[in-house]
């Protein structure tokens, strides 16, 4: 097997060649979903960064572009957002019934000195819909003297005030800022300080409002990225909820509690989701937002098993909110398009699990691109369920929940290359499971290197990367302590040519 066979994923976005890290101005125009990313064109590992760039018309099958931002005299381009810029406010639009499409980055720029570096924000605009970029001739549009860590800006249209809003990553808190033309910036307020996770350093935020679910209501949603200090090690992404007041924001009183008295919320607790932003201008029906995510861990990135691209994005996601008992949580689930490629179908029903079973073998479908969903009943206090999949190497990924502990889990520790780093499977994965449901359901997205869980609606989630040694073709479940039933499982291939 080579590693284009083996490793290189079905669905998931990976550059053609070379290193690759966060998602970065996504946005969504004429058609097309834009993707750009951190990546060093020279390199398997992490260098002088550029935007890649790639497009989607379904968030699913991408196409890669040229690269679209430079490094310049003000440094190399770290993460950022780009936004498409409808009223023309910044008067950067030339061509006549197309928006410019401006994106705000960091320029980071290193000084002498190890870890050594200045952070300012620049900006860069685009007449041909995101493949070419313009530099501000003004830049940076927001210097910085004083800060270490100073970056990530996402920028956002603020509806309610007909203005743009960015939120910034500034080491132990998120900095909010205002701007009517995107070239000048007006500090708000800031937010974080004592707040959440403080595992490690504030990247990556996002922020914008959703619907609740059912309701009239809405609220203020705030990511932050966080390295290290994840649940499971590593990298990983908080949120926040609360409201707006259009200078600050603040947290949900009952969220607050339960951030207190319980843990910080992770939109993914495994170790493959790192700063994952929305799409901006995609307009949902349902008023949820698109995400993105890198499925990587700064653990272990750059140590990979594959030598010519390193790095894959996450499915695309829908986030929404739901309000349960305990107050407002956070949901993700693959965006619905992944159901247009669905092909060849398992189901079965009324399974009744009392010992290891079979569901899956290679004869009836490639388990190196399917979704799984599932529901289970009856599972009693002290009851668990171990999902297998195996291969003819020996190679085992398990994943699966514990009823006692109230944990979903992920043990690589045996799923094939193990050993590039010490923090790759040394430990299981843990998620703590929030629904009080009865059942339990959930749905798992396949690829040749990845499994995204979904369990309870995207109530609890996690995200994990592998590298078999020969492809995974069969899937076993087995139960803990007691017989379960399993309602149904359905098995879909998915086809991507
Ligand atoms: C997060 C991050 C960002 C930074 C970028 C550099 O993974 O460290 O904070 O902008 O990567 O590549």
């Amino acid at each position: 097997h080579s590693e284009e066979t083996l490793y290189r994923p079905n669905y998931h976005f990976t550059p053609k060649k070379n290193w690759m890290n966060d998602p970065n101005g996504m946005f969504y125009y004429n058609g097309y979903y834009h993707l750009y990313f951190q990546y060093h064109p020279d390199s398997n590992v992490w260098g002088p960064m550029h935007w890649g760039h790639a497009v989607s018309t379904d968030m699913i099958t991408w196409r890669e572009l040229p690269i679209a931002i430079y490094p310049d005299e003000l440094g190399t381009i770290f993460s950022g957002s780009a936004v498409v810029d409808i009223g023309n406010t910044s008067g950067f639009g030339k061509v006549e019934n197309s928006a410019p499409i401006v994106a705000m980055y960091t320029s980071s720029k290193q000084l002498e000195g190890k870890d050594n570096w200045k952070q300012t924000q620049s900006i860069a605009f685009s007449n041909d819909e995101g493949k070419t970029f313009t530099k501000y001739e003004n830049n940076p549009v927001i210097d910085n003297n004083e800060l270490k860590d100073f970056r990530d800006p996402k920028v956002s249209w603020d509806e309610e005030r007909s203005r743009w809003m960015m939120v910034l990553a500034a080491g132990d808190r998120i900095m909010f800022y205002e701007s009517k033309d995107l070239k000048a910036w007006n500090y708000l307020s800031d937010f974080g300080r004592g707040i959440g996770g403080h595992g490690g350093v504030w990247e990556c935020p996002d922020f914008f409002k959703l619907p609740v679910n059912g309701s009239d209501e809405t609220k203020w949603v705030l990511f932050v990225s966080i390295n290290p200090g994840g649940p499971n090690g590593g990298s990983a992404t908080q949120y926040f909820i609360g409201d707006f007041d259009g200078t600050q924001f603040t947290m949900d009183d009952e969220f607050s509690k339960a951030l207190n008295e319980e843990h910080t919320y992770w939109i993914d607790f495994g170790k493959d989701n790192y700063a994952g932003v929305s799409w901006s201008n995609a307009r949902t029906k349902d008023g949820s937002k698109l995400m993105i995510g890198w499925m990587s861990n700064w653990q272990y990135a750059q140590a990979v098993p594959t030598e010519t691209w390193r790095s894959a994005m996450t499915v695309a996601r829908k986030v929404q909110l739901q309000k349960n008992e305990r107050g407002f949580r956070l949901i993700s689930n693959p965006v619905r398009e992944i159901e247009n490629y669905r092909g060849k179908k398992v189901k079965k029903e009324n399974v009744l699990i009392a010992n290891e079973t079979k569901i899956i073998d290679s004869e009836t479908i490639d388990l190196s691109s399917v979704e799984i969903a599932f529901n289970i009943s009856n599972l009693n206090q002290e009851g668990g369920c171990t999902f297998k999949l195996s291969n003819k190497a020996g190679d085992e990924l398990l994943f699966g929940y514990n009823n006692a502990k109230k944990l979903f889990f992920i043990d690589r520790s045996k799923s094939g290359k193990v050993n590039f780093s010490k923090d790759f499977a040394n430990k299981i994965s843990l998620a703590p499971r929030t629904s009080a449901n009865q059942n339990l359901s959930g749905r798992i997205l396949l690829d040749k290197t990845s499994i995204e869980l979904f369990f309870d609606n995207g109530e609890s989630v996690m995200t994990e990367i592998f590298f078999p040694n020969t492809p995974f073709n069969q899937l076993s479940i087995k139960p803990t302590n007691q017989e379960f039933n399993l309602d149904y499982i359905e098995v879909n291939q998915l086809n991507f040519n």
